[in-house]
């Protein structure tokens, strides 16, 4: 079962008006634990009051041992986001859930188109790396931000720029400038990368709009990839589970008494209920929603997160459950 520790802050460098790359060294202890891809994500673990788990995505590169980074940008109502960029001082310490994530490059060695908005800069950047390093002919980054402060990444992108000269291109879009890009915008640097992959992030609009733009122009859904962060909550899931379920919660030292209903997560309930349970990705890979059932059944979705051990010790993660009895009780750790 991943498990989370707390590791030291080694680097934390300012990137544009309101962000910042954030690095922990791994202990030689956890390092295979903390193997990634590029592309993937650490889930963070701070706050004040009541600490909230949240994910970020990896910029540094696997093959260098040097630690990890993300990038982490300040948002309205980002609790930890916010608490981050306000607090986190080399020798500090945070607590990471291992990588996980499959926002991954499916053929290295292909044309690459890349969509970034904000900090959804993190994992494009870390997948035009990967692209460049691996033999991709052409790397093409469509790169979209408010105003030209809040650019992040700008040092590592014009580095890529000089180390693969005629193969990595940015384009910069800045929305103060120029307005929202229109379809014209977006489709431009796809006009003669017709075979690309692409592979989008960033703010939901952002995304949807690249999304539709290029369907449209006609790339293949197949090859249009997106990092969904922060997914809504699990829609119901017709005919799973009972018709209603009484759940008890223990969290902090606390029981809480909740209902569940058809087909919906117990971790989608605990939230509905207003309780802060401990969640991230919300589809079942960070590990950050994991309890354990203490009375009671529950049917468990397919997840790579927990083995049959973990299962057959009663831990479950709640974003992917559903309660199977009239009555059942979880406990958070
Ligand atoms: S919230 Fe990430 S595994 Fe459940």
């Amino acid at each position: 079962m991943k498990q989370a520790h707390s590791f030291p802050i080694t680097g934390v460098v300012p990137q544009g008006k309101d962000g910042i790359l954030l690095s922990f060294g791994i202990p030689s202890e956890h390092q295979e634990d903390f193997i990634f891809k590029p592309g993937q994500y650490l889930t963070l673990r701070g706050g004040d009051d009541e600490p909230v788990w949240r994910c970020y995505s990896i910029t540094s590169d696997p093959q260098i041992n040097n630690g990890i980074s993300v990038l982490v940008k300040r948002v309205p109502g980002g609790r930890l986001s916010n608490w981050l960029v306000d607090n986190a001082k080399v020798d500090g310490h945070v607590e990471l859930l291992p990588p996980a994530g499959s926002f991954l490059l499916a053929r290295p060695d292909n044309p690459v188109l890349l969509y970034a908005g904000g900090s959804g800069i993190a994992p494009i950047y870390a997948l035009a790396r990967q692209a460049l390093e691996q033999g991709s002919a052409q790397v093409r980054l469509f790169f979209a931000n408010r105003d030209s402060d809040s650019v992040m990444m700008r040092v590592e992108l014009s580095r890529l720029e000089s180390d693969y000269p005629g193969r990595f291109e940015v384009v910069f879009w800045n929305d103060q400038e120029r307005g929202l890009p229109t379809a014209g915008d977006l489709t431009r640097p796809a006009e003669d990368l017709r075979e690309a992959d692409v592979y989008i992030c960033g703010p939901d609009p952002f995304m949807r709009a690249v999304h539709n733009v290029l369907e449209e122009f006609g790339f293949d859904r197949a090859r249009l990839i997106k990092e969904d962060f922060g997914a809504a909550v699990q829609a119901p899931i017709d005919g799973v589970g009972v018709d209603l379920a009484q759940l008890t919660v223990q969290l902090n030292g606390q029981a809480h008494e909740i209902t569940v209903e058809k087909g919906e997560t117990l971790l989608a309930a605990m939230l509905r209920a207003g309780l802060n349970a401990p969640h991230a990705c919300r589809v079942g890979e960070c590990a950050s929603c994991t309890c354990r059932l203490e009375s009671g059944q529950v049917n468990r979705l397919d997840s790579s997160v927990l083995d049959e051990d973990d299962v057959e010790d009663g831990w479950l993660l709640a974003c992917r459950s559903f309660a199977d009895s009239e009555e059942l009780i979880v406990r958070f750790l």
